[in-house]
């Protein structure tokens, strides 16, 4: 039996994706084969995607580092064939086959079962970026935040920018939302930014080791310069997280908001989480942070992934991209 996927091809040095026909084989002991109805688009898919190097080794690839679907054929005792289940991060869409083909067979210690009150495009809205934000909003509460000033979440019109503003609101925060997009003010205010700080102005404005906290706490989805900056605005004993890298990976610090006030620093990675965090973090998605993203998804075919890849490796896009496998 044969599937489509989006297929990513090699030839010298040059990469370029379509959609072609693959040979579906039983799985080994321990993987379970699933059939994906759909899955998202990410950052790291795009570099999947693109070639860039320290993400896929091999080429011909099928990149998609989410899926969501139904499980077709099970050689582990975990799942069933019929079960709703969902996979992300690990080695998916890195170096194993991923979301972006109608099938995919990856060992069970991967998979968790899909909450019944979460649909297939409810999961993928989320997907790796709202595991992502969900981790640091996470570990920002554990600091017990004051809501006397605003966290703010940079990035915030991309994935995991975006499903954090909209967390953080849902939960009673002051939200600020950093973007480098002036024109996207009424979809920030829209998922629950209460102020918008232009990524210029933030940038140009005079910076000390030592400045006036303003913010609570903050979900830093870019690092660089802007994680630089931010560390001597935040209230004493406040949490900082760091996912991303879109904007460079140094910094560029004094130990003064550490050893003057206590600030933390929290690395988040979501990829590589214990599958039973992850299970945590879906099942609050399912339950008491069940939010309605509609807002924020648009539905795309394999076909219109080439143009989506382009926008958001340029940091042009706004929300989530869910990709659909049904016609
Ligand atoms: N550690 C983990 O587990 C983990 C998991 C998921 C993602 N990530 C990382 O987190 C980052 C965000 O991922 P994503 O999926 O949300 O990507 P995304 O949808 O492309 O969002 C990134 C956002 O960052 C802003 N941006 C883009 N270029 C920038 C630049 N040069 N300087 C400053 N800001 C810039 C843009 O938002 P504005 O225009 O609104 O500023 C953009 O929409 C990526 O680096 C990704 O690799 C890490």
């Amino acid at each position: 039996m044969s599937y489509s996927a989006y297929y990513v091809e090699e030839s010298n040095g040059d990469f370029s994706a379509s959609i072609h026909e693959l040979e579906l084989t039983k799985p080994e002991s321990g993987f379970v084969q699933i059939e994906v109805s759909h899955s998202s688009l990410n950052y790291k898919d795009a570099l999947s995607a693109t070639g860039v190097k320290g993400v896929t080794r091999e080429y011909p690839f099928v990149p998609g580092i989410d899926a969501v679907g139904v499980v077709t054929d099970s050689a582990s005792n975990i799942f069933a064939k019929g079960d709703e289940v969902i996979v992300t991060g690990y080695d998916l869409g890195m170096n194993t086959p991923g979301g972006f083909g109608e099938f995919i067979t990856v060992p069970a210690e991967w998979v968790v079962l899909k909450p019944s009150n979460l649909s297939a495009v409810e999961a993928m809205s989320i997907g790796t970026a709202g595991l992502t934000a969900a981790a640091s909003v996470l570990k920002i509460l554990e600091s017990n935040p004051s809501k006397d000033l605003p966290i703010v979440v940079t990035g915030a019109t991309g994935g995991v920018g975006s499903v954090a503003v909209m967390l953080l609101s849902t939960l009673g925060f002051d939200v600020s939302a950093l973007t480098g997009k002036e024109a996207s003010r009424d979809f920030l205010h829209s998922i629950g930014a209460n102020s918008i700080i232009l990524r210029t102005d933030f940038l140009e404005a005079p910076s000390k080791p030592m400045a006036r906290p303003i913010f609570a706490g903050a979900v830093d989805t870019v690092g660089g310069s802007i994680l630089s900056k931010l560390l001597p605005q935040i209230l004493p004993h406040g949490v900082v997280t760091s996912c991303g890298n879109v904007a460079g990976i140094e910094i560029n610090t004094t130990v003064f908001p550490f050893i003057l006030r206590g600030i933390s620093l929290c690395g988040i990675d979501s990829a590589e989480a214990p599958i039973e965090f992850k299970k945590t973090l879906w099942n609050k998605f399912a339950n008491e942070w069940k939010l309605d993203l509609t807002s924020l998804v648009r539905e795309v075919s394999k076909e219109q992934l080439n143009e989506e890849i382009l926008t958001i490796l340029k940091g042009g896009q706004e929300g989530r991209v869910v990709l659909s496998h049904r016609e």
